[in-house]
């Protein structure tokens, strides 16, 4: 959670920095500010709100120039969203600026500390602490800013990503990671500093992504020097070029991030694929199972941990992978199955699936399991995230990357990738035979014409969102597959249109959620002709008796259902295993339209935030 963006060099900051906050705020946008240093006057103008507030107060409140800056889009956590608890905070003596992504999780101890030595604080931020703590340390130990940062640091519990600044000498920024993701742009004799590559891109390709427990002295003129926080050591720093481009993190013409990442999920689940699934000689290539397929041979289950929409795509991967490979999944919640003392051997293997690679629950079960002696695989969006390199092996979903801060592609490329593993192992187990298998792959190949086929259903859908934009409550209802599509589509509605909406087995209805159904209560059901069709048919029948109105996601030119609902959306038929790839299409496009209708910020739902590294 927490954007932070920076700049020094030769050119101007404040764009930059602006330009580089917007493409963050997708990581939080409660409150937002902005640090400007021009050689004499260190400016500093922050709000409540978003970088467009505060792009109107700088108007008003300092002037632009400076060819030193930071900046911060955050996402509250220790202290109300406000003009005061927004970032940059600085020191009492007004001389250093830190933006900080993350939980200082002793900052109380630390404060209380500093209060015994003099130090006021304005903010309830754990922020103000840490850099009043960076102050106090410089001028007790006589240690240039770096040094000071590192002790600090030392002394801190918790997580974290900080750029820090002196305005006594404004040739330098020190940055430091922990928990947190921090990039490090490298132009000519000039310096970006930001949460990914986004702010950057347009400027160098070529970027240092900090491990956890380094930190960098950026300085004009000199190469970065990257060192462990811990002992000090020097670490060669690895530069890498960044393959990203702009217009991939661009809205290309469509009105919001969401509506352009549901429609980029055909070329998505293509870009997933390629390079892995042999349709002509039946090989599915994926080296991090190729590499260690004894462990998944060998494995007594599979554990699946993650959180929210990534956890919903694990749901739909218990399915595939004990109906094709027979091995038997468990899939946890991240946040409980960390807290929980759960019983792991060394022969589970653990799946780890993250679109971002740095939510917070999902990285500690990880570490929670890799210290029980498990072999964790990682499925995540974001090259070079933290899950990504914390795990042993892994996969990644090729998305591109994903700004709407409700999830759409990430899901359906992720299940993209677990039903790609859980066919590999089908074959290798000889849990499949080769013409199911050859099947299975053909018609994983037609996925993307399917789903390009399934959204020319937006128009229909936009009428049917129309009817319903005013309902408070849904209900989503599934079988066997396509339950866990029930509850994302729930989950989509919720959180970008705040409409309640839940998600329930369709069979389960009758034992509880039955009782909410009137002529006021939409239900989407999902009712695809494979699987449990005709259970439930018999579930729509029991909703249409308590006159519930129906909208059914079916299989093109089904005619029984049609008659049963009051609207009706197709999907072309494929395997059951596969539905889910084409039944979640035309929910994410009634969520998005009805919070079109609905006025919502789609892109930016509130109290919603992309990458969520608290826990
Ligand atoms: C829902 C959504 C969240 C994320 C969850 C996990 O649309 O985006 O529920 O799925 O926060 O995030 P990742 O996949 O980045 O670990």
């Amino acid at each position: 959670m927490c954007g932070i963006v920076g700049y020094i060099g030769h050119r101007e900051a404040y764009p930059i920095v602006i330009d580089g906050l917007k493409r963050l705020e997708y990581r939080g946008y409660d409150s937002a500010g902005i640090a400007l240093f021009d050689g004499q006057h260190l400016k500093i103008s922050k709000t409540k709100g978003k970088v467009a507030d505060l792009e109107k107060k700088v108007e008003n409140e300092i002037s632009k120039e400076g060819n030193l800056a930071i900046g911060h889009t955050r996402w509250a956590t220790h202290g109300a969203p406000n003009d005061i608890n927004a970032h940059p905070h600085f020191s009492n003596s007004g001389d250093l600026v830190i933006i900080h992504n993350g939980i200082i999780e002793n900052y109380g101890a630390l404060k209380k500390e500093l209060i015994k030595r003099g130090y006021t604080f304005k903010s309830d931020t754990d922020t103000e602490v840490l850099i009043n703590l960076i102050e106090d340390v410089k001028i007790k130990e006589d240690v240039k800013l770096g040094k000071a940062v590192q002790i600090a640091l030392n002394q801190v519990v918790g997580a974290y990503s900080v750029a820090v600044f002196d305005k006594n000498k404004p040739d330098e920024i020190v940055v430091a990671r922990l928990g947190s993701p921090l990039a490090i742009g490298i132009g000519k004799n000039e310096f970006f500093i930001a949460s990914d590559a986004s702010p950057f891109l347009e400027y160098t390709k070529n970027a240092i992504y900090l491990e956890d427990e380094e930190m960098a002295i950026v300085r004009l003129g000199k190469e970065v020097k990257v060192r462990k926080i811990k002992d000090d050591s020097l670490v060669d720093p690895y530069i890498q070029e960044l393959q990203l481009n702009l217009e991939q993190i661009e809205k290309g013409g469509y009105d919001h991030f969401m509506l352009k990442e549901i429609y980029e999920q055909p070329n998505a689940i293509k870009d997933t694929y390629r390079g892995r699934l042999g349709v002509k000689n039946g090989i599915i290539k994926m080296s991090g199972i190729d590499d260690n397929i004894e462990k998944f041979l060998n494995a007594n289950r599979i554990i699946v941990v993650a959180c929210g929409t990534s956890w919903h795509a694990g749901l739909v991967a218990e399915y595939i992978f004990e109906d094709l490979a027979r091995i038997p999944v468990e899939v946890e919640y991240a946040s409980e199955f960390r807290y929980r003392n759960p019983v792991i051997t060394e022969k589970d293997v653990v799946i780890a699936i993250s679109q971002s690679g740095e939510t917070a629950d999902t990285l500690a079960a990880i570490k929670l399991a890799k210290s029980k002696g498990a072999f964790v695989f990682g499925v995540c969006n974001v090259v070079g995230s933290s899950i990504a390199r914390e795990t042993h092996a892994g996969a990644y979903t090729h998305a591109g990357p994903e700004i709407g801060v409700a999830s759409t592609k990430a899901f359906t490329t992720q299940i993209t990738v677990l039903t790609l593993i859980a066919l590999k192992l089908a074959k290798e187990t000889g849990k499949i035979n080769n013409t199911d298998y050859r099947y299975h792959l053909q018609e994983l190949d037609l996925i993307p014409q399917k789903v390009v086929e399934s959204l020319k259903s937006d128009s229909h859908i936009q009428m049917i969102a129309d009817t319903y934009k005013n309902a408070r409550n849904f209900l989503y209802l599934g079988r066997g597959y396509n339950f866990p599509v029930a509850l994302e589509g729930a989950l989509k509605l919720k959180e970008i249109s705040y409409i309640h909406a839940e998600g329930y087995p369709a069979a389960e209805m009758k034992h509880g959620p039955i009782a909410l159904i009137d002529e006021q209560m939409p239900v989407v059901v999902i009712a695809t002709k494979k699987g449990h069709y005709d259970k439930i048919v018999s579930n729509i029948q029991e909703i249409k008796s308590r006159k519930g109105r129906i909208i059914g996601v079916v299989t093109e030119g089904d005619t029984s259902v049609k008659e049963l609902v009051d609207h009706i959306i197709e999907v072309p038929e494929t395997l059951e295993s596969l539905t889910p790839l084409l039944t979640t299409i035309p929910l994410q496009l009634l969520s998005y339209h009805i919070a079109v209708m609905l006025n919502k910020n789609v892109d930016q739902p509130r109290n919603l935030a992309k990458s969520v590294t608290v826990e």
